[in-house]
């Protein structure tokens, strides 16, 4: 089938007591493996692409394969700008056929981030994409506990925000970040629960890799729309990849090798879907 916009995913997926996956992707193969690990363990999927990967994969041709792949795969599919960084590029996302972005301006100062919001949630929903922005920092796991937590969403601002600007599901700060932890994350769920009760959009919590999964299962059973993972995904794909390249010092042929890692890519992601389909109905 087609892509789909997301916001059609987050509906489904509060009414099933699930959290939709947003795996991010930036070639054939983690696109193949995020999607032959959705089919497999049917759920639906947000394949995304961060904004700085743009320069390596191109809009164009992400659009073109999560397209194909969609047309492959029976459950539904949409493809997401990760971490837009300006309207331009939400919308050369938009004009290249992904179904929904994200516009990142939680660094710029609020009126700032409610103003351009509203533009791209103007463009992207009159060509029926959806739209997901950002309130409060996630910054990198490598930070301490105490930074992550200074950039913590309040949730009384989050719903003005998410009321003011009409996005499709707003991102929040709440104890997780990018890439691997330096110290235990620490999850502020008392936060988290208040967002979800006073916030009138989905909530989206980034920095899915490398936290537990008893915290994750936990966030899931509250109620989160979408988690966003990356890093643990292209660890995956690189493990597969060292494990193959490594079991010979001769030319092994690519194609085995590039197998190598969206096969052990796959395993991750079906472990992923298992935590985030917990509560399903
Ligand atoms: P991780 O790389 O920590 O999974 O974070 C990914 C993410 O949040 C993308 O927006």
């Amino acid at each position: 089938m087609p892509l789909v916009p997301f916001a059609d995913l987050l509906a489904d997926a509060l009414k099933h007591h699930y959290t939709v996956a947003a795996f991010n992707v930036l070639n054939l193969e983690t696109a193949q493996a995020v999607a032959e690990a959705a089919e497999r363990s049917g759920s639906p999927l947000i394949m995304q692409v961060f904004h700085a990967h743009l320069a390596h994969s191109g809009a164009d041709f992400m659009a073109a394969i999560a397209e194909i792949i969609s047309r492959h795969t029976s459950v539904p599919i949409s493809l997401s700008l990760d971490h837009g960084r300006s309207y331009e590029q939400a919308m050369m996302c938009i004009e290249n056929g992904f179904s929904g972005v994200m516009i990142d301006l939680s660094s710029s100062d609020y009126e700032k981030n409610v103003e351009e919001t509203k533009r791209v949630v103007s463009a992207a929903h009159s060509r029926g994409v959806s739209v997901e922005a950002e309130l409060g920092k996630v910054i990198d796991a490598s930070s301490s506990v105490e930074e992550i937590g200074r950039g913590m969403t309040d949730p009384e601002v989050a719903a003005s925000f998410a009321a003011e600007t009409g996005i499709d599901a707003l991102a929040v700060s709440i104890g997780t970040a990018h890439g691997f932890y330096a110290d235990k994350p620490q999850i502020d769920f008392p936060r988290l629960e208040k967002l979800l009760s006073i916030v009138d959009c989905p909530i989206v919590v980034h920095g899915g890799s490398d936290t537990p999964d008893d915290d994750v299962i936990r966030m899931v059973g509250m109620g989160i729309s979408k988690l966003n993972v990356g890093t643990d995904l292209m660890m995956g794909y690189e493990n597969g990849l060292r494990r193959i390249l490594s079991s010979s010092p001769d030319f092994i042929d690519l194609q085995k090798v590039l197998e190598a890692g969206r096969d052990a890519e796959i395993e991750v992601c079906l472990h992923k879907f298992g935590l985030l389909n917990k509560f399903r109905i």
